[in-house]
Order: structure tokens, then sequence, then C-alpha cells
């Protein structure tokens, strides 16, 4: 466990939070280096002896630490713009490792992939193939492709997180999927790499993965009939973690569902989880600034807010809570809301905790290293929170706090009269 209470401190591998917590400040999140490698090699464990990779999903958590730690044991990467092509590039990630997904993908952004040279652009629609197909004709290039197929499975989570649904905007529609790569095939200046496909995120159950597989094979073997081969598979993301009682199936039914259905193609089989690989990698501390007893409800107001960690507003998500010395705080125990300072009744973190709290304690909010700094936000011109990775003994900074002097620099105010 990364996180677990010694001596009745919680502590990040050997680290005590609270030591974080005076070091760097709060908020803060924090991560572990170990955690984070034991889960990418879960994956790379159950795939072996199979052609593959193993693509981290970059807007999960895009620190360049943590992107360090996985380019160093070999991964590749899914990014899904340019922003985050720079920094994979910049932590020493290969971009022949780097597929790039995304609806919206602007001509400079293909451009720089191209000259990048990475491993494959997943096109979402047919005027991105004709795009891919000019830009790369403008550079004197073959572009990789695959196409992201949509294959109207219903991934059985929360809405706003399915994207393999006939009505969401993701990928090409299943049954335009022939004509499509026909007519790929019959493009100069692109190459047909592969097929992919990403039926939505935080699923428990690994059946609809295993399903969506088994209709991308008709469709490689529809592919393979009409004489279009292909070098890879790419199944997405989507694995669920634990966050509250749940139960999530393991990276192995996943990956051995998927194997199963692959049956004798020998295509190299790529994922890219995201929150797999570093959801329960992360915790973010707070401060508790005051304790706010009301007549319906008793409130912990810490620091950090909805600006930090959006998920709980955006998707009604659980996340645990501890305190970081919950055995001798000295409360007693009351039910609280966890709320930041932030004006807005969505404003919360946590919602009906049962926690022994007092003025000044640091809490952890677990379970926050997916899809949280990385959807932080600086409304209320809140800077965002400082990062810091744990090894071992030794806890490093990742990411300085921002200052508010930085979250106005680039404004400008006009001279009129
Ligand atoms: N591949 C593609 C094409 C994706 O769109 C995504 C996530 C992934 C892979 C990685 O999915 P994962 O393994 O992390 O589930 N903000 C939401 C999650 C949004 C997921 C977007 N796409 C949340 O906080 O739950």
């Amino acid at each position: 466990m990364a996180f677990a209470y010694r001596d009745g401190a919680l502590c990040a591998e050997q680290v005590p939070l609270e030591d974080i917590a005076r070091r760097f400040g709060t908020p803060c999140y924090v991560y572990s280096r170990a955690a984070i490698e034991g889960a990418y090699r879960e994956f790379t464990d159950e795939l072996a002896g199979r052609a593959s990779l193993v693509c981290y999903s970059v807007k999960a958590n895009s620190n360049l630490a943590v992107l360090s730690v996985l380019a160093r044991l070999g991964a590749g990467f899914d990014i899904v713009s340019g922003g985050e092509l720079a920094r994979v590039i910049a932590a020493g990630g290969n971009p022949a490792k780097i597929v790039f997904s995304g609806v919206g993908k602007t001509e400079e952004e293909i451009r720089g992939a191209l000259q990048a040279g990475i491993l494959s652009i997943n096109l979402e629609s047919e005027q991105e193939l004709e795009r891919v197909n000019a830009v790369a004709g403008a550079l004197g290039k073959r572009a990789p492709v695959a196409f992201r197929v949509n294959p109207d499975v219903d991934a059985k989570t929360h809405p706003y997180i399915s994207t393999g649904l006939k009505q969401n905007k993701f990928g090409v529609a299943w049954s335009d999927a022939e004509r499509l790569y026909r007519k790929a095939a019959a493009l100069p200046h692109v190459r047909i790499a592969g097929v992919g496909c990403h039926i939505g995120s935080l699923m428990l159950d690994s059946a609809p993965f295993v399903a969506a597989t088994t209709r991308i094979v008709d469709l490689v073997e529809r592919l393979g009939q009409a004489g279009i081969g292909l070098e890879h598979i790419d199944l997405g993301g989507g694995m669920g973690i634990r966050y509250h009682d749940e139960t999530a199936a393991p990276v192995a039914a996943f990956v051995h569902g998927a194997l199963d259905a692959l049956g004798r193609r020998r295509e190299t089989v790529l994922l890219d989880p995201g929150r797999a690989i570093v959801g329960n990698a992360g915790v973010l501390l707070t401060r508790v600034e005051y304790v706010k007893p009301g007549e319906a409800k008793n409130f912990v107001v810490v620091d950090a807010a909805m600006n930090d960690l959006i998920r709980p507003a955006l998707y009604g998500a659980w996340h645990d809570v501890k305190n970081l010395r919950e055995a001798e705080s000295g409360a007693a125990a009351g039910v609280y809301d966890i709320v930041g300072p932030v004006c807005e009744s969505a404003d919360w973190l946590a919602k009906d905790r049962t926690l022994a709290v007092r003025q000044g304690d640091v809490l952890a909010i677990l379970s926050a290293g997916a899809y949280a700094m990385a959807m932080s936000s600086n409304y209320n011109t809140r800077p965002r929170a400082a990062e810091v990775m744990v090894s071992g003994a030794d806890a490093q900074l990742v990411r300085r706090r921002e200052s508010v002097a930085q979250l106005f620099e680039g404004e400008l105010v006009p001279a009129w009269k």
C-alpha cells in the first residue's frame, strides 16, 4: 500500500504526509512513484509474451515527473492535444510510441505530430482523414493512421465519461468504418497503421470492454478480406479503480478478456489506461480552516476547493477522506460535509463523512492521482496547488505552487480614456 498509516501517521511510502504538508504547504498533491510503477507493471505483466504497448493516457495526470517515471519504464503515451505532445517529449517519452486521439485536431497539431514521428493518428472523422492526408502531403510524408471506431457498446458508466455510444461525439460510426478504410487505402499520403476504440472511463466490469473488442475483431477480419491489413489494434483505456466500496474488475480481467476476444489475431495490442495507472497513486492534502456546525449540516471548511478537485462537483464522485492523525486528533467524531472556499454550492469535496477533526488538522483526499490536478482551474483567482512525488523516503517538489501574480501576468488593461 503506497498510502498507509505508520505509527498513527498517514504516510506516502516512507514519508509522513504531515512532513510534506509542513514543507510544501497545502493544498498539495502527493504522488507515489512506486504506486505508479506498480500499476503500470500490472499491465505489462499481464501482456507478457504478446506484441503489445501500454500507452499511458496523459490527460489523467500530465505532470512531467509522472510522464518521466513512465517513459523510463518504456511506456507509450496516448495524447489528445499538441500540448500533451510537447509534455511527453519534454519528459523524455519516445514519440514513436505515441497515439493521438481527439475529435478536433488542428492542422498545426497534425503537423507537429507528423514532424515528431508519432506511432498513429487516431482519426475521428472523414474530414480529419482528408486534412491529415493534405498536411502529410505538404510535408512530403505519409501519415500513419488508425480510425477510432465507435462500436456502439454501452460502457455502463457515468454519462459524462461514456464515449462509445452512437450518440457520443467520439470516433467514426461502426457502420461507416469499412468505407472509410477503403477511402484511406486509396489516399497517397496516409498509411493505414491500425484501428482504435475507447468506449468510456471508469468501467468496473470488463464485459463491455470485451464486447467492444469482439466488434473490433469483426471489423478487422472484414478489412483483411478487403486486402487491408493492420499493424496494431488499440483497445483504449477505461479500466476502473476502487474509490469507495465498489469492486472494480482487476486489470487481468480486462487484458485476458480482450486477448481471448482477439483469438488468433497477431496485430500488436495497444491499451491506453490513464486512471488505472495513476488514480490510486495520488492524494490531495488540504488543511482545515474552520469547523462550522450548522442547523441542518456540519461543515469542515478546507483550503482545497472545486477548482483543485472538480470530480465531486462534476460527477458527484466519491473520494475517501482521512485525517493524517486520525487516532490522536482528540476531537469527537462528527458527520461533516467537506467544503472549500469557492463561492458555489457545488464546491464540496465529500458529503456526510464521519470524521474526528479539529481546526488546523490536515486531511488527505484519496484516489486523487487521476483527473484531479489535470482538471484544476484558477476559478476565484485561486493559484493551483503544489505537486510532490515520493520515492521511498524521499519527497521532491514536482510542480511549484502557482503565485497570484502568475495568474494575471498575461492580462492587459487597455489605455482607453
Ligand atoms: N483513451 C481515450 C481515447 C480516452 O478518451 C481516455 C479518457 C482514455 C484513453 C483513458 O481513460 P481511463 O483509462 O483513464 O479511464 N474526467 C473523467 C474521466 C474522463 C476520461 C476521458 N477519456 C473523470 O474524472 O472521471
